[in-house]
């Protein structure tokens, strides 16, 4: 039997299946009216361990933008996982009252556990450390529509590169793209972990490792600012030595290329400064924005995949046991 699609990494879809997505998204972008009623009729479930705004809430707004309707809890405290209850099980009853999921938790794999028991689509909206793929997704519209091409750059990845998992996420997908050069800035503690820089030399993808922003700056065509994970330190101490390790101010914009664009995931702390924001280079309030186009797709693409399996008799309804 054909298994459903789910999104735990962004390498769970093909280049080609990426580039019809952001082809739909930027659709989206343009013709927000005809997408109105596309889900009538369907819910999409947020099933959130872990605090979110932007992925959370653009996941929400994505469904209601597209006619659905939206229900579940953002925070795992209020939920009967407090019970004890697991997530393969909390997906499994989530089956019968929403046709597709996004979830984030605080543990690695989890929502991989519950897509492996799930009866919908699930969507990796964060775990742990690990990856984050609907951020990822929209990082990739975002360099595609203001780069213009998603080949041929070279990004500096900057700040916490050690439990940051946008950018486990960003790095792994550009693996797929041609010619980009990837710069690594950060202090010795937060460097980028061994199973990534692995995954670049098996690929033969060469890249620099530095701890200073200025060194590099001149480089970049794109600048992607990190913020220190403190929710995953064991110790305050060292989160408050190494918080503000790199503070993107004007001062440093003036080493950066006239085009070159700087990307956050967000939210951020104190690491880029209030006073770029009305630089034309500030890409990142786009990105958040972007989030809901590229989440709108998704959700569409994914819900498209689950009913064409349905009607060719090879996936199962939920109430069919
Ligand atoms: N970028 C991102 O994941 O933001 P939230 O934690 O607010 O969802």
């Amino acid at each position: 039997m054909e298994r459903l699609r789910h999104l735990m990494s962004p390498t769970d879809f093909t280049v080609e299946e990426l580039d019809h997505l952001f082809d739909v998204a930027e659709d989206i972008r343009k013709n927000m009216a005809d997408y109105a009623h596309k889900c009538d009729g369907k819910i999409l479930a947020t099933c959130f361990y872990e605090p979110s705004t932007r992925t959370r809430l653009s996941f929400e707004s994505a469904m209601l933008r597209l006619g659905g309707k939206v229900l579940g809890f953002a925070d795992g405290s209020n939920s009967s996982a407090a019970k004890g209850e697991s997530v393969s099980d909390t997906i499994r009853v989530m089956s019968y009252y929403a046709d597709i999921c996004a979830m984030r938790h605080p543990k690695e794999g989890a929502p991989m556990v519950a897509a492996e028991k799930s009866l919908i689509p699930v969507i990796n909206g964060g775990d742990g450390g690990h990856q984050h793929p609907t951020q990822t997704l929209t990082d990739l519209l975002t360099i595609r529509s203001l780069y213009g091409s998603l080949n041929n750059f070279t990004i500096g990845l900057c700040g916490d590169l050690k439990f940051g998992r946008t950018v486990h996420s960003l790095i792994t997908a550009l693996t797929r793209y041609e010619n980009i050069n990837y710069v690594f800035i950060s202090p010795e503690e937060l460097k980028v972990p061994s199973y990534i820089k692995e995954m670049l030399k098996a690929k033969n993808i060469p890249y620099k490792q530095v701890t200073t922003l200025e060194e590099v700056m001149p480089d970049l065509d794109i600048l992607y600012m990190t913020r220190v994970q403190k929710e995953r330190f064991f110790n305050e101490e060292d989160y408050v030595r190494l918080k503000d390790f790199y503070i993107l101010d004007s001062q440093k914009m003036k080493l950066a290329k006239e085009k070159m664009f700087i990307m956050h995931p967000l939210p951020r702390v104190n690491e880029i400064a209030v006073e770029i924001d009305d630089d034309p280079r500030a890409a990142y309030f786009r990105q958040s924005e972007y989030g809901v186009f590229v989440r709108m797709a998704l959700i569409l693409t994914l819900l498209d995949m689950t009913d064409e399996h349905m009607n060719q008799g090879l996936l199962r309804h939920p109430g069919d046991m």
